[in-house]
């Protein structure tokens, strides 16, 4: 049992989309400080479900985690999770992600992210989980210049389906947590990779076709600029954001004058990024230098959906826990070819 202000918190987290490059990451975190774990994941086949099962299996050896397979849309699996497990935590990542697959597949975000981030909003509604925590991303800042980007800037003009989902997650959720006062915090999180990354992601790609000898696609000849962050990082940052937990307008003192906080509900939205942006041409270098050996780069243009840059601030995540990530893609990029050499060659 945690104590948090007046409030206890039973160490049990749902976690969905646990089988996922995130979840699993978070889920082995939670896990290793001694929490209660359940796992909820459909093991969508949008990539390699072997992948997902592999990291499955890495959870499944800790006897506090206990994996559902189904979908968040699932009313009755709900039910039954939340009835027998109680959870006070609920960290909700489960969601069809991908830029580019939104422009092809649009329905398969309708029914995860619109449909599924209900169903998650439904439960807590009934059960009241002390904190629920709902995965956004930098794609809902669309084409805005002015950077840093910060959470209070506008966000009305996402540039693909996914964003315009999750953009929806978000407001969804605010009008949740206004109406049945459920604390409840947004993350926005910011080009995530690392070991165990998803094969649908640019630095998966970029190995896998560099250690093959085949060209990799190189978006916009290469013009753009990302704050890519590192897995072990952003799972740190949401692991210490559990115990933030936002509270009712009357009854908080504020601590950061940026905050994001509602004026209506206890409901705020947190930037997690490296605040680093690197040039796409100079993370290929590195992935070069790691790999020792050069890519051949096939230019392309800029794709449907996609923008051009994104650098977060990170000035709220700092206030809040005293911790941004630090991790340079120089580490990160070491660390991911190390466990893709160990994973697939
Ligand atoms: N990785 C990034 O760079 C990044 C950036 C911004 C936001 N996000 C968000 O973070 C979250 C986690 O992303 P990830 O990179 O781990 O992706 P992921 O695809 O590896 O993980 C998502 C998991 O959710 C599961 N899932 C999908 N739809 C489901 C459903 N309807 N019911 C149950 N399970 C379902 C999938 O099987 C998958 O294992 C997502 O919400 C994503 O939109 C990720």
């Amino acid at each position: 049992m945690l104590i948090i202000g007046e409030i206890a918190i039973n160490n049990t987290a749902l976690v969905t989309g646990s089988s996922g490059f995130i979840g699993f990451h978070l889920s082995s975190l939670l896990l290793s400080c001694d929490w209660t774990v359940i796992g909820l994941d459909s093991m969508t086949n949008y990539y390699d479900v072997n992948l997902k099962k592999a990291r499955l299996a890495k959870l499944n050896e800790n006897l506090n985690f206990q994996n559902y397979t189904g979908l968040v849309q699932n009313e009755k699996l709900l039910e039954k999770i939340f009835s027998k497990h109680k959870p006070s935590i609920v960290v909700h990542l489960a969601a069809q992600a991908g830029v580019r697959y939104s422009i092809d597949q649009p329905l398969s975000y309708v029914e995860s992210n619109l449909i599924g981030t209900f169903q998650i909003l439904e439960i807590s509604r009934k059960y009241s989980p002390k904190h629920l925590l709902i995965a956004s991303t930098s794609s809902v800042y669309g084409s805005n210049k002015e950077f840093p980007l910060n959470e209070n800037q506008r966000t009305s003009t996402p540039m693909s389906f996914y964003a315009a989902t999750k953009k929806s997650n978000e407001i969804m959720a605010h009008s949740y947590s206004h109406l049945f006062n459920i604390p409840t915090t947004i993350f926005r999180f910011f080009t995530v990779y690392g070991p165990w990354g998803r094969p649908d992601m640019a630095l998966f790609k970029f190995t896998k076709n560099i250690l093959a000898d085949t060209p990799i696609d190189v978006y916009n000849k290469g013009n753009m600029v990302r704050d890519f962050t590192y897995v072990s990082d952003l799972v740190k940052a949401i692991f210490l954001l559990i115990t933030k937990i936002p509270k009712k307008p009357n009854s908080r003192k504020v601590i950061f004058k940026n905050d994001s906080i509602s004026d209506v509900a206890p409901f705020r939205v947190v930037n997690i990024g490296n605040s680093q942006p690197v040039n796409l041409l100079d993370y290929i270098k590195e992935l070069e230098r790691v790999l020792q050996k050069n890519a051949k780069k096939n230019f392309m243009d800029m794709q449907d959906g996609d923008i051009h840059k994104t650098h977060s601030n990170v000035s709220l995540l700092e206030a809040l826990t005293d911790f941004s990530p630090k991790t340079t893609v120089r580490q990160g990029i070491t660390e991911f070819v190390k466990w893709y050499k160990a994973y697939y060659v």
